[in-house]
Order: structure tokens, then sequence, then C-alpha cells
């Protein structure tokens, strides 16, 4: 039996028929899966890979295998692991997988410790916290890794202060960069996602709700859009200008935190930094206020300044948890201020993940040919793999497209033609 830490081997059955419903949703992850099993581009490469261990992230899994890369898989939220698939790689597919939903952070590092322990020569991220290891306690590892991907904003963000600092042992592709990418799973992907975790914790109507949103980057936009779309007032927070400027002219209304802390109903963070409801927004809060994260980090929501406000909290509904304040008043907070997405529903959907997962398994390729020629740099996905995803995706779809003239293509080209 191949190295493993799941739940409970029962459930692999259960995963293996919810893999193969989302592989029907990912045409263009399918394609590189067929190519790859032909060309084995990455044989011979051990991956160590940390990511949301979802049927998404399965049919991933199953596609660098099909190249001939050895991956071993851990979590990379706590929280966001799907047992029955992690279960069924184990089972079905051979690939050691080391998650546990609702693991203690101890054994969310032993886990990571473990993929670790398989010597990778390339790693893939979510959130950075593989590089972080290796370059703080897993430094041996660093002359046997020729490079990584990163998959989300967050983890981007790390990584080009470890490339600022100078630190950053090995290159890396920043698969969030891709258009294919954020323009898709961070807008679309967690605007549904993000709604779908919040009605399956707690079943509220959304419409006439006022919903506060916290950030206007991608993700923001998504959720706002969706959020417009099932009838909720929306509130949009910003501290970038242009961004508030952006969300003000789609629409919303937009104010500071504290303003909204007072009149809003269910408060979504969606920033990728810390603090952002704080003991002033939960002291303006109104009674029966709702506040969850769908950002990559429990960080958010200042949870310790919630608790020390409170006199007591309990549980009331799988993923809930009514803080009561000593003031009086109720707040209530979903899936432990993790990311409410994949803490109580199922993460983006495949659709979108089909162009996420396919730049991380193209990035890995381009990483295995061109590992030599890279620098200890933070590196967009080449744009020919970006534009070649759209065009599979679209295919994919039955959308058609027009192709510019060789009249147009010489106007465009041209200076001399104006008025
Ligand atoms: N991140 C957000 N949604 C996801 C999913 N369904 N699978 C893997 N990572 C994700």
């Amino acid at each position: 039996m191949i190295k493993h830490d799941v739940k409970d081997p029962g459930l692999a059955a259960t995963g293996k028929l919810r893999i193969e419903w989302a592989d029907r949703q990912m045409p263009v992850l399918n394609l590189i899966k067929a190519r790859f099993k032909r060309e084995k581009p990455l044989k011979g490469i051990t991956v160590a890979a940390c990511l949301h261990v979802t049927t998404e992230t399965a049919n991933l899994a199953r596609a660098l295998k099909e190249g001939g890369a050895d991956v071993w898989l851990c979590a990379s939220n706590p929280l966001s692991t799907q047992d029955d698939v992690a279960s069924a790689l184990v089972e079905h597919y051979g690939i050691p997988t080391f998650a546990i939903k609702g693991e203690d952070n101890s054994t969310y590092y032993s886990h990571i410790n473990a993929v670790l322990d398989a010597k990778p020569a390339m790693t893939m991220d979510d959130g950075a916290d593989l590089v972080s290891l290796i370059h703080s306690k897993r430094k041996d590892l660093i002359k046997g890794i020729v490079g990584g991907t990163e998959e989300t904003t967050t983890g981007v963000i790390r990584l080009k202060a470890m490339e600022k600092d100078g630190v950053l042992k090995y290159p890396i592709i920043a698969v969030n960069d891709a258009d294919t990418k954020h323009m898709f799973d961070n807008r679309y992907g967690t605007g549904q996602s993000t709604l779908d975790g919040i009605i399956r914790a707690t079943n509220v109507l959304i419409a006439g709700q006022t919903v506060v949103v916290l950030g206007y980057g991608w993700c923001g936009r998504g959720f706002a859009m969706r959020a417009k779309g099932m009838g909720a007032n929306v509130i949009v927070t910003e501290i970038d200008p242009l961004k508030a400027l952006e969300a003000h002219m789609d629409g919303f209304w937009v104010m500071d935190a504290v303003s909204a802390a007072k009149i809003g109903d269910i408060f979504v963070t969606l920033t990728g930094d810390i603090n952002v409801l704080d003991e002033k927004h939960f002291k303006l809060m109104k009674s029966g206020a709702i506040i969850c994260n769908s950002g990559h980090f429990n960080v958010e929501i200042n949870i310790p300044a919630l608790k020390k406000l409170s006199k007591s909290v309990r549980e009331v509904k799988s993923g809930v948890e009514e803080f009561s304040l000593k003031s009086g008043k109720s707040i209530y907070l979903l899936g432990e201020g993790r990311l409410i997405n994949l803490a109580a529903a199922e993460g983006h959907p495949a659709s979108v993940m089909d162009m996420s997962f396919a730049n991380q398994a193209l990035s890995a390729e381009y990483m295995k040919k061109n590992s030599t020629k890279l620098l200890k740099k933070v590196y967009s996905v080449p744009a020919d793999i970006d534009e070649n995803i759209a065009a599979l995706k679209l295919k994919s779809l039955g959308v058609t497209i027009d192709k510019l003239t060789p009249r147009q293509k010489e106007y465009l080209a041209s200076w001399q033609e104006g008025t």
C-alpha cells in the first residue's frame, strides 16, 4: 500500500464517482491528460502538491501522473479537504495523499512534511506553504528542486516578497497571474462558490439582505456581482481609490468599513490582508450579523478580538458559530473564518478549475523543459500557454470567433491611416 493519511478508506467509492463527475466538465485538462499519456513530459519528476483536496484537484493529479510524474498530495487548508476524494486518490488512483478535513495545525504541517519526505523536484502550491516550509525548516531539499508553481493571489504575494528580499531559492511560475486563471476562477469561481458556501451553511435568503463585500479585487468583483444577481443590496469597501471608483461605477454602494459595519447583514472578506473585520467593526454590527471570509488565510476576520468581546461561543449549526457578546448582541461566524467556499461548499466548479489546472499542468511541463534557463524569480505563465487554454476552452464550449482579415491586420499595424 502506498503511503497516505486519509480519514476513511470506505469513502473511496463515492469519491471516485464524484471525481468522474468533475472530470466531465474539465475538457481542456482532459486534452492535456491525453497528450501527457502519450508523451510523458514529466517522466521521472516527483511533484509535491499542496492544494485543496477536491474532485478537481484529483483530476489534476491524475493528469500529472499520466504525464509520468510521481505525485504526492497534501491539503493547502485544514478545512477544505473532501475526505471521499482523498480516499479515492489513495485507493483508486495510487496517489499518496495526506489530508483530513478538520485536521489540527500540527497534523496539517505533519502532512506537508510527509509530502516533502518524498524529496520533490517540483512544488505545486496554493498559498505558498510548501515553499515557505522548504525555505525555513527543510532547506536540505532546495538543491534537488528545479522549480515550482503557485495557484493563488496570496501565494504569489508571499513569493514576490521572497524574491524582493532575495531569499527565493528556485524559480516559480505564478499560475494565478494567467488571464485564463484569475479572470475566471477568481471572478466567476469565487463569485458562485462563496454564495454557495454561505447558503449551504446558513440557508438564509439572499434577496433583500444588505451584503458587505470587503475588497474589490477579482474575487470581490465576482462575489459582488453574484450577490446583486440574487437580490442583495451590495456595499463594497476598498482601500484602493481606483477599485473603489470601479465598484461605484459598477453600481455598488461604496463606503468605509466602519460605516458599512452599522448597516450590513452579511459580511464577506476577500482582501488577502489581516484584521479587515476587527473589534471596532464588531462593536458596531447589528445583532444577528453573519460574518465570513473567502480569502486564502483565516486572518481577515480578527477572531481573537471577537472572542474577547464575547461571553460565550457555541455551534448552532454545522459551520455556524454564535458569538454572544457581552453587550448582549450575537454575531455569527461561518466556517471558522476559513475560506467559506471550500469550508462549507465544494469550492469552485470544475468548469473554471479546468482552466486553472490546465495552467498548472502546462506550467509544470514548461518548468521541467526550461528550468535551467530560469532564474530564482517569480515568472508569469507564458502568453502562448494562456492563449492556447482560452482557445481550447472556447472550442470545448462550441463557441466560434472571428479572424482578422489581411486588410484588418494591415490597418492595425499602420500609423499613416487616420481621419
Ligand atoms: N480553489 C477554489 N476552488 C477549488 C477547487 N474546486 N479545487 C481546488 N482548488 C480550489
